[in-house]
């Protein structure tokens, strides 16, 4: 079961990255050509905010059920750069991202502006994109080799 949602948990890193980076494109070029915010686009904010949601599920239920969360301020778990990156900074990173999309979506909802909805979306959107680009373990990175693609 765990072993399933961490695949999924993998996979849908791409969903969300599809999503956030088409909704980013989207917006810039609504924004520029001073279209209305339609709401194809307020659904494409949607749907990236459900998708962060699903991660924050899966990635919860891994780091309980793995037994991650019990290495919390273990001197050795936290010595080690890659169990301090899945006990510490992965949490901590995508909790920012999640945080920064949910309430990118809120706030777009709330403007009455178009313009306001686009900038928001965009500055919301791309911090989210920065944190999780930052805390994704790509296999590239010294440690993560063991860490796929999918
Ligand atoms: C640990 C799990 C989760 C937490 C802590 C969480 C948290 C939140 C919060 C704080 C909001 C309010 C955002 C606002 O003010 O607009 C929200 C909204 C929402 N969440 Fe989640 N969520 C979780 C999991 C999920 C999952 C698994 C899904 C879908 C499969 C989901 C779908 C949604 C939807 C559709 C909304 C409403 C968006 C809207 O129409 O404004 N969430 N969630
Ligand atoms: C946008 C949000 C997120 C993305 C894109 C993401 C992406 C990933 C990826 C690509 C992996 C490697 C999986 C593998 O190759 O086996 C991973 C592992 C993991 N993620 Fe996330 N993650 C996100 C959010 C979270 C959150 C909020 C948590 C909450 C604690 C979390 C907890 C974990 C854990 C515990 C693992 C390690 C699984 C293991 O090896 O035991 N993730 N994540």
């Amino acid at each position: 079961m765990l072993t399933g949602f961490q695949h999924l948990h993998s996979a849908l890193r791409w969903g969300v990255l599809f999503l956030l980076v088409w909704t980013l494109i989207q917006s810039l070029l609504g924004k520029r050509k001073e279209e209305a915010f339609s709401s194809k686009q307020a659904k494409l904010g949607l749907f990236t905010m459900i998708s962060l949601h699903i991660q924050l599920l899966l990635g919860l239920t891994l780091y309980v059920g793995k037994g991650w969360s019990s290495m919390l301020g273990n001197p050795t778990a936290m010595g080690n750069a890659i169990m301090r990156f899945f006990v510490v900074e992965h949490l901590i990173g995508m909790i920012i991202a999640v945080t920064l999309g949910t309430l990118g979506h809120s706030l777009v909802k709330r403007a009455s502006d178009d313009t306001v909805k686009y900038k928001r979306q965009i500055l919301f959107f791309g911090l989210a994109l920065v944190f999780i680009m930052a805390s994704i373990p790509w296999p590239f990175r010294p440690g993560f080799e063991a860490y796929g693609w999918f």
